[in-house]
């Protein structure tokens, strides 16, 4: 059994006010498994998938509505080491708060000129930038009163497929960091605040766009030979070998 999550890095698994949460996270206690040498040495992500959209704003007549910024998010280990060739995928809703998705009902106006998704791949120092729009605010269905401040999704792959880290960068100084569910779950102000990007001197980046800086850490399995899963999903590996 895998001892209870580090509260000052992880947030917990059941959060109170987001009522999802207790039909995501596993009823059971999660162990770890060893991982096989097939999942250690499957195909890198690079190799399969090619960056696509590292710019969400647009330009002229078809620039999308809303604050340009340019984001610079930098992959590395645990021990701060950059992740050459990690493959981050970034989604984000549009200036008014509404996703490219038909599952969002908040009544918010579309942005023809914005698609919402990127696929990016880091260089060597584990960069990727971006170039898009600061996302708005949105009310989180049925909830008394729920508005998630400005985010931005983040899936970062690392060396191989099972290590990859889903998560969301906030930004700074925004009102709503403080009553929202999900960065709030991070208890730890430290460890919290870590999820909320830098923003850069206006000098030194495009004079048109506010430069915000993030950093995702990924554990890598080349450390880390196991991963954490349910007792009932190690069953049903342990039958399918
Ligand atoms: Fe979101």
């Amino acid at each position: 059994m895998l001892p209870h999550r580090d509260p000052a890095t992880q947030p917990e698994g059941v959060v109170a006010g987001y009522a999802q949460t207790a039909s995501r996270w596993p009823a059971e206690p999660l162990v770890r498994r060893p991982q096989t040498r097939t999942e250690l040495g499957a195909p890198q992500p690079r190799r399969r998938l090619a960056p696509a959209r590292g710019d969400l704003a647009g330009h002229g007549a078809k620039r999308a509505a809303g604050q340009l910024i340019h984001l610079r998010a930098r992959v590395v280990e645990e021990d701060g080491a950059p992740v050459a060739g990690a493959l981050v995928e970034v989604w984000h809703c549009n200036a008014a708060g509404k996703y490219i998705h038909p599952n969002d009902t908040n009544d918010a106006p579309a942005d023809p000129h914005f698609y919402g998704a990127a696929r990016l791949v880091a260089g060597d120092s584990g960069l990727v930038e971006l170039r898009t729009i600061k996302p708005g605010a949105y009310p989180v269905p049925d909830t008394r009163g729920w508005w998630r401040p400005p985010h931005i999704h983040f899936s970062v792959w690392g060396r191989v497929w099972l290590s990859r880290l889903v998560t969301q960068m906030f930004f700074p100084g925004e009102p709503l960091n403080e009553t929202d569910y999900i960065l709030n779950a991070i208890r730890d102000p430290a460890a919290r605040s870590r999820s909320l990007a830098r923003l850069m001197p206006t000098e030194r980046g495009p004079a048109n766009a506010l430069v915000y800086e993030c950093s995702s850490r990924a554990s890598s399995p080349r450390a880390r030979t196991t991963s954490p899963c349910s007792k009932a999903a190690r069953r049903r590996a342990s039958r399918s070998r």
